[in-house]
């Protein structure tokens, strides 16, 4: 029998149980990002326009940016099937608190790791993680608020984050360039068959790369999604473009 003090505790702090914000999971029957060839009417199974999810990376050497041993992100961007792309598709949703955000979602270790290997060339993080949420995050259509069961405002900030770190994480460019040889090194030019070797035979597909002048500057591996953007299977597709150069009118985006 429950005591007459415990009864009256649990009337004055009536316990209420968060609920997660989730998104729903999709039916095995949805086609890979930019390969149905119907419409596909569930656009939060189904990255559209976007299909195209490019991880996108930095080699920084003027000023040097991050770890002496490792790339550092740029994003994570939904190209449309044509290789054209959306950008800043939704204003109500365009932030400049991404570091208040993150802390309030208790990702702070996730904080921790962008610190050190999400760098703005500027020195301005904040501003660069805004820029790339705002930017390219808010036209990743299957994580829109709608899709999400019980929504708490800006969750989607912090999935979306936690989903391009652990990405990066399985791409360590620097490795996969060491592994074949490709160590940086201003004195040593290697061809773009031995870099785009070396990172085909990571990723199983070719990446675009990116030189700024005679210098590796970037590299763009390519998905296809099925399912949402954050739960569903990435497939590494082949670069649209082999090969870019990095212009003063801006590669960089
Ligand atoms: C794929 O699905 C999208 C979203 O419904 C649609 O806009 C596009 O036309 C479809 N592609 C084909 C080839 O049917
Ligand atoms: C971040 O900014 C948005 C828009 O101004 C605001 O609604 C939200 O409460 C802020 N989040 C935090 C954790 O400060």
């Amino acid at each position: 029998m429950p005591s007459k003090q415990s009864t009256l505790f649990a009337v004055m702090y009536p316990i209420t149980l968060a609920v997660a914000s989730t998104l729903p999971s999709c039916p095995s029957d949805i086609p890979l990002s930019c390969h149905n060839s119907t419409a596909v009417s569930n656009s939060c199974c189904f990255n559209s326009p976007g299909g195209s999810l490019l991880q996108t990376q930095f080699w920084d050497t003027d000023p040097a940016t991050g770890p002496d041993d490792s790339w550092t992100i740029h994003g994570l961007w939904p190209d449309n099937c044509d290789g054209s792309y959306e950008q800043f598709c939704d204003k109500s949703r365009e932030y400049s608190n991404i570091t208040k955000i993150l802390k309030s979602q208790d990702r702070s270790d996730l904080l921790d790791y962008m610190s050190e290997y999400w760098k703005d060339i500027n020195g301005d993080d904040e501003t660069f993680w805004e820029h790339e949420w705002n930017k390219h995050g808010t036209c990743i259509n299957t994580i829109e608020p709608d899709c999400y069961e019980n929504y708490e405002p800006q969750i989607e900030v912090g999935e979306f984050f936690e989903k391009v770190v652990d990405l990066f994480k399985g791409l360590d460019t620097y490795q996969a360039l060491a592994d074949a040889g490709i160590i940086p090194d201003s004195s040593e030019t290697y061809t773009f068959d031995e870099i785009q070797s070396a990172l085909k035979k990571m990723h199983g597909q070719e990446v675009t790369i990116i030189c700024d002048g005679d210098k590796l500057n970037q590299v763009y591996y390519y998905y296809n999604v099925k399912g949402n953007a954050i739960d569903g299977d990435y497939k590494a597709s082949a670069a649209r473009e082999f090969s870019l150069s990095d212009s003063a009118d801006g590669i960089r985006r």
